[in-house]
């Protein structure tokens, strides 16, 4: 009997959502970040009230242009590998505002809820996680996130979308993520402290053209009423 040449399929599929990025911080920076977060712990940079967590530590990293400084590198590398993720459509430029810093003391039945952010991106980083969570977390029975770890979670979704994303962070991670996008993080048991740093920024430049490039200016139409100036149409250079 005559075998049938088996059929080849060609396919491709499509990337979707949003883009979470993640890398690791040098030891030096956890460093920087620990110390930094030392000199502003106090009441005075008290910033819970601008915050959706229920700890009792949060604090405003003020004036610290040495993290922000640091930070740099790790943004420039989330436009580059956005740029790369999203093929001929990624036009992120490289150009960023920090709007936003502070530090989280997380302890034992601490949480953070569901929430967004203000600005373009935002990001957490990890400058020292206490071994004992990586242990309470690999004794959850559960199926979502274990304690101590953050979830980011995109649109509704059922089983066949990837829409959730949960992680346990580790001493030195970054990740950094649209601000909209929704994220929460588990309490744990631990008798320890959990320290993040969290911020916003805004993009450099508007960030209505920051994903499609520049509008061809000759191409543009006036959708203005009334020809006076202000329009929410105005579509003249913000950069
Ligand atoms: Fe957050």
């Amino acid at each position: 009997m005559k075998k049938t040449k088996e059929e080849e399929i060609k396919y491709k599929y499509y990337h979707w959502g949003p883009f979470l990025f993640q890398s690791q911080i040098t030891s030096a920076e956890c460093e920087l970040i620990l110390n930094e977060g030392k000199r502003c712990r106090k009441k005075s940079n008290d910033f819970r009230h601008e915050l959706a967590g229920h700890l009792s530590e949060e604090y405003k990293l003020s004036g610290n242009n040495k993290i922000a400084e640091g930070l740099k590198k790790y943004f420039h590398a989330y436009a580059v590998a956005y740029n790369t993720w999203r093929g001929d459509k990624g036009t992120m430029e490289s150009k960023f505002q920090l709007t936003a810093l502070w530090i989280n003391y997380m302890k034992a039945g601490d949480f953070n809820p569901p929430h967004e952010h203000a600005g373009d991106l935002s990001f957490v980083v990890y400058p020292e996680v206490p071994d004992e969570l990586r242990q309470e977390n690999k004794a959850f029975k559960g199926t979502m996130g274990g304690p101590g770890g953050i979830s980011w979670r995109y649109g509704e979704g059922n089983r066949q979308c990837v829409n959730t994303v949960n992680l346990l962070p580790t001493t030195g991670d970054i990740f950094i993520f649209p601000a909209c996008l929704q994220h929460w993080v588990f309490p744990f048991r631990s008798k320890v402290e959990r320290i993040s740093v969290s911020g916003n920024v805004l993009f450099g430049k508007d960030s209505r053209t920051n994903y499609v490039g520049e509008s061809k200016k000759e191409e543009d139409i006036n959708l203005s009423v009334g020809g006076g100036g202000g329009s929410n149409f105005d579509h003249s250079d913000r950069s």
